[in-house]
């Protein structure tokens, strides 16, 4: 009987220093296991008389007895202290501030660019782009700016180098070849709208050699001046955000439209501050009309059949006015200081009632 107490001691002992889970179910295998030590003792009871097996089966089994509740005791507090132990580990602290608001702002002309976008894609436009890089034929001969044109001159335009073929390149001067390459590669119906680059030789407080226009272009069974007005004079309202925005259209000469009308909306320049939908005067936005037959010709359609509209803005003419930014120059200036004022939250979406406050 001196074996069975000194394992009740060794084991109560073992399973008193368990330190963790994995030791206390090496102690229990020591124990308890098919071969472990008690276990070894119920065996040999096989062997004994009736007299010394019922003694040392009681005292065996309640051996067992103690050592089973003693494990299981212990599992108890083992399993709390790691369950204690992981969620500390865990913890959050949520008091700690919030994540620093990030320092990088959206360019108010990617932002007018996605506004305008934006509405005309809600109207079914959809966007078109073309090459910085133009060829002669599209950004005018096809537009019907031909070789001896006036228009050429009042372009500034910059010419690369000639090709084999004598062709000089440039860096066209407004989105409108885009409406050619459009024409020539798909067929009506044409619902596209055209932000990008431009080029003009000309630098001044009001004019950039880089800037940006968006072009536009409908073309249809029966496309009219009416679709055109009721297009643009939506634009105009949702742009601005101003309902009842006064939208007025006067005749106009552009070489690829006609008729041709340039549109203005109504301010008021009282006290020398510029105020959009108010007064009685006007500020001219963008050009427009009904797309040339000598166009519509030029890139294979039959112009008795098919009719279209175009039009063309300025961007940064658009920012300055909608955003109140006085100086043409200052959207390249790469200015700080300029970007976290004028500039825009990256995830504040352009929508239809976005944008102006
Ligand atoms: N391309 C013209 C410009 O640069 C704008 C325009 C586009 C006018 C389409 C009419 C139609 O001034």
């Amino acid at each position: 009987m001196a074996d069975i107490d000194s394992l009740r001691e060794k084991f109560l002992s073992d399973i008193n220093q368990a330190e963790n889970l994995d030791q206390l179910t090496s102690v229990k295998v020591d124990a308890l296991g098919k071969k472990g030590a008690i276990s070894s003792e119920l065996a040999k009871l096989g062997q004994m008389d009736a007299d010394s097996r019922k003694q040392s089966g009681q005292l065996i089994n309640a051996v067992k007895q103690e050592i089973t509740s003693a494990l299981a005791i212990k599992q108890e507090t083992l399993a709390k202290q790691a369950l204690e132990l992981k969620l500390k580990s865990e913890k959050i602290d949520v008091t700690l501030p919030s994540r620093p608001a990030p320092q990088a702002k959206m360019h108010p002309l990617s932002r007018t660019m996605e506004e305008i976008s934006a509405i005309f894609a809600d109207m079914g436009f959809v966007i078109a782009e073309g090459p910085e890089i133009e060829t002669d034929e599209n950004n005018f001969t096809a537009l019907n700016i031909p070789a001896e044109h006036p228009a050429r001159q009042e372009h500034d335009t910059f010419y690369l180098k000639p090709d084999a073929d004598g062709n000089r390149p440039v860096l066209r001067t407004h989105t409108s070849p885009v409406q050619i390459r459009t024409m020539r590669s798909t067929s009506p119906p044409i619902r596209i709208i055209v932000p990008g680059r431009t080029y003009r030789s000309d630098h001044d407080a009001t004019h950039s050699p880089m800037f940006h226009q968006c072009e536009g272009l409908v073309i249809g069974p029966d496309i009219h001046m009416g679709h055109l007005k009721a297009t643009l004079i939506d634009f105009c309202r949702s742009f601005f955000g101003v309902d009842e925005l006064p939208v007025r259209f006067r005749p106009s000469y552009f070489p690829f439209t006609e008729p041709s009308a340039e549109v203005d909306i109504g301010c008021s320049r009282e006290g020398g501050g510029l105020k959009i939908g108010a007064g009685d005067d006007w500020l001219e936005i963008l050009g427009s009309g009904m797309v040339n037959p000598r166009v519509l010709e030029n890139c294979g359609y039959d112009s008795t059949t098919t009719q279209g509209f175009a039009f063309g803005m300025g961007v940064e003419r658009l920012a300055m006015l909608k955003y109140g930014i006085p100086d043409l120059r200052t959207f390249y200036d790469s200015d700080l200081r300029w970007l976290h004022h004028y500039g825009f939250m990256p995830h504040d979406i352009a929508g239809l009632h976005t944008g102006i406050v």
